[in-house]
């Protein structure tokens, strides 16, 4: 779908559908309806279907004007719940169903004026996500529109009855936009991309993403936008010392690929690069330490940090951003038979440090560790993100709207959570005090991969941090509550969400800040 501006007079205003967004009953309209409703829109103020509407989230109203009535022959209301409680985030939500009504309904070309977006104000401080600007409020409406579209189908062999998606949103507006507005349309499509290859990644089966698949789409993005990239294969992995990295991938029959992205637009060669490592397991089975029956087909989702980071990669491109960053992709099942690795194992991995394997499913953190010691060492980052479905104890922390941040510096979680929260993706920091590593100490090698009980986000953390040398500042990102949902929200069906995305797109755009 397009975005376009239409600077113009009302009076030359034409569209399919004209989009406005209210507050749940029996609040004031926002001033855009208002205005509309004393205006061209006099039909509307006293409709029955006007008052019905009641404005709760995730509520919208279809309503078609009399012939020939104001700037399009049909309105659409779209709720945003009540006012007290407002955040972008219902405006993002909103402005997907409202989308998504198109779509269903067959309407190209709907619009929406920019004024229609004037006179929130984010009164739910608390939550922690905002700002409410102009460029805010417009950011999380053109996500919201473009990514609640996005549908996965590939997979599915009836495809050709659903109506045409719509072509266009037009952004109408009587005086020339701001620069920054027109920027930020910029941004959203871009960061966008980046959420639609992550969720498409993600949701795929693991049949069909496996490792040379991730290599094969690391590639393609390469070639694409000019970026390095590098594979390596599991005997050069060996090679090179990543036994940890080498033993998850053991137990599968499909060849693990550790995959190495690198954006350097001329004159950045020489920077310290932003690093960002993705846990890329494409089926976590959990190994000899078998994972339970249940839900297990949702573990083909364990290489959501890696999709994330290809999902920045394809946004750095699209933006075209001018800053030194690198991609790390360790990717691999994890998966049980005769080869595989097991409880009791000991390994040494990139760092020359042995770990003694206590679960093969505590695999993540083994392919991080191995990641993390080599990007140190040959990369010397300004800083390093890592990204990964870690663990399900984040999930019992905090639940599925909420991603855990740990790190090595409080500035860095700081700035990683406030960015997260400009962008709708929000993330609450767990300490790494140094005596959690006491629950990892191994009588036979220099520490265990896993714990015994409680504070499992944490150890897993505390895991990664042994790998991470104290002058480079680090963060993890534990996304295994977040990477998937299992209630559509607007914004993102149920299946792979593309969460993290924003934040490190984000994060490379504005790291001069840090
Ligand atoms: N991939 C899982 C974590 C996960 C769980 C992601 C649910 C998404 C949804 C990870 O590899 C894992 O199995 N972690 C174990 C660690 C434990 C063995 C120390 C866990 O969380 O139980
Ligand atoms: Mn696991
Ligand atoms: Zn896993």
């Amino acid at each position: 779908m397009q975005i376009e501006w239409k600077v113009a007079p009302h009076s030359e205003w034409q569209v399919d559908a004209l989009i406005f967004f209210a507050f749940e009953k029996p609040r004031d309209y926002l001033p855009a309806l208002r205005e509309f409703l004393e205006g061209p829109g006099k039909w509307l103020a006293d409709c029955a279907a006007l008052t019905d509407f009641q404005g709760k989230p995730s509520e919208v109203a279809v309503i078609y004007a009399p012939r020939g009535c104001g700037p399009a022959p049909r309105i659409i209301l779209a709720g945003l719940g009540p006012i007290e409680r407002f955040e972008t985030e219902r405006l993002k939500n909103a402005s997907a169903f409202v989308l998504r009504k198109c779509h269903e309904l067959g309407i190209l070309r709907p619009g929406i004026a920019l004024a229609a977006l004037e006179g929130f104000a984010c009164v739910n401080e608390s939550s922690g996500l905002g700002p409410c600007t102009l460029d805010a409020l417009l950011r999380e409406t053109l996500a919201g529109a473009m990514a609640g579209l996005h549908q996965f189908n590939e997979l599915k062999t009836k495809n050709s009855l659903a109506p045409p998606s719509p072509e266009s949103l037009t952004l109408l507006c009587n005086k020339p936009p701001e620069s920054s507005l027109r920027e930020i349309v910029a941004v959203a499509r871009c960061e966008v991309a980046g959420i639609k290859l992550a969720r498409d990644l993600t949701i795929s089966p693991a049949n069909r993403v496996t490792p040379a698949f991730l290599a094969q789409s690391a590639s393609e993005i390469a070639g694409r936008f000019g970026f390095k990239i590098e594979i390596i294969d599991l005997d050069t992995a060996r090679s090179m010392g990543m036994g940890a990295f080498a033993a998850v991938a053991s137990g599968s029959a499909e060849p693990p690929f550790f995959i190495i992205l690198e954006h350097a637009p001329p004159g950045t060669e020489n920077d310290a690069p932003l690093v960002l490592i993705g846990k890329g397991i494409t089926f976590d089975s959990g190994g000899i330490s078998l994972k339970p029956r249940d839900k297990m087909e949702e573990m083909k989702q364990d290489m959501a940090g890696a999709a994330a980071v290809l999902g920045v990669f394809e946004a750095i491109g699209a933006a075209g951003l001018a800053k030194r960053v690198v991609g790390i992709m360790p990717c691999t099942e994890n998966m049980p038979g005769g080869k595989a690795y097991k409880p009791g194992d000991v390994f040494r991995s990139y760092s020359g440090r042995t770990i003694e394997i206590i679960s093969t499913d505590a695999e993540g953190r083994l392919v991080l560790c191995d990641a993390l010691a080599y990007a140190a060492e040959r990369f010397k980052p300004a800083l390093m993100v890592d990204i990964a479905t870690l663990t399900g104890a984040s999930i019992i922390a905090l639940g599925r709207d909420v991603a855990a941040i740990m790190g090595n510096r409080e500035e860095l979680v700081g700035f990683i959570r406030k960015i997260g929260a400009s962008v709708g993706e929000r993330f609450w920091p767990l300490p790494l005090w140094d005596f959690y590593f006491d629950a990892l100490k191994s009588e036979v090698a220099d520490m265990k991969n896993a714990a015994d009980r409680g504070a499992g986000a944490i150890h897993g953390a505390m895991f990664l941090k042994q790998f991470v040398p104290d002058h480079v500042p680090w963060a993890h990102m534990d996304i295994a509550g977040t990477a998937w949902t299992d209630k559509d929200s607007g914004f993102s069906r149920k299946g792979s969400t593309g969460f993290g995305v924003r934040t490190l797109f984000e994060l490379v755009r504005r790291s001069g800040e840090l």
